[in-house]
């Protein structure tokens, strides 16, 4: 039927066709075409529990290997990734110099949970997407999480301390490469909880010209 339509008709007609189903997608929770990407991208919440148990050797590489493909500016690939298990007492010199910096209480929870591993990712300093770069890579390792079945969760809340009097200490013992500074991190493990997504509007947050 498409055939006997202008070229921009017809472009017109493809671009309301993706308009509708991902409209239709985001409101009624249809998949499109089953799609894995998606459906990871929909599932994926951020977990505030976890069991003990250890990620497996391939489930930590394929997390890792998703933020080292991830794309950056320039192709410079500047983001270091420091894997850092649960149990390293440097994490509670950490969380307590969180707390510190902002006059809290011992929390119920440290600040990732009791997840078993933590990643913080650290790039270059001075570089004009290091921030932008780190964050592509933290949510490309947030899916391949999702996607394999364990929880994670985006964590900020350590900037700073890691940024601030205690810098070069924690720096040396997260050995951070010279001249790279923490951008963000995520915590990955087996979750306990289940939240569901977060909503939003999307009218309100996206235009369409
Ligand atoms: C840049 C950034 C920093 C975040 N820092 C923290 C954090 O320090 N602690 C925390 O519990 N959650 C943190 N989050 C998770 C957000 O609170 C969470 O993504 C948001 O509430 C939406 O929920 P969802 O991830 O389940 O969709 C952070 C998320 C982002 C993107």
């Amino acid at each position: 039927m498409c055939k006997n339509l202008k070229p921009v008709h017809r472009f017109e007609i493809g671009f309301k066709t993706l308009y509708n189903t991902i409209y239709l997608e985001r409101t009624s929770g249809i998949t499109v075409n089953n799609n894995q990407v998606i459906t990871t991208i929909k599932e994926r919440s951020s977990a505030r529990a976890y069991s003990p148990e250890q990620l497996t050797q391939e489930e930590l590489n394929t997390v890792l290997n998703a933020g080292l493909m991830a794309p950056t500016g320039m192709n410079k690939q500047e983001i270091h990734f420091t894997v850092v298990k649960g149990d390293n007492p440097v994490l509670s010199e950490l969380d307590e110099e969180k707390r510190r910096l902002r006059s809290q209480e011992k929390q119920p929870h440290n600040f990732y949970y009791e997840a078993p591993v933590l990643i913080l990712l650290s790039a270059e300093e001075g570089f004009r997407w290091s921030q932008v770069d780190a964050g592509i890579a933290v949510e490309n390792m947030a899916l391949a999480a999702q996607s394999l079945g364990l929880g994670n969760l985006v964590i900020g809340c350590i900037y700073d301390a890691l940024h601030g009097e205690k810098k070069d200490y924690f720096s040396k013992a997260f050995q951070i490469p010279e001249g790279y500074s923490f951008q963000i991190a995520l915590a990955v493990g087996h979750k306990t909880d289940h939240k569901t997504p977060h909503e939003y509007d999307f009218d309100k947050q996206v235009t369409i010209l």
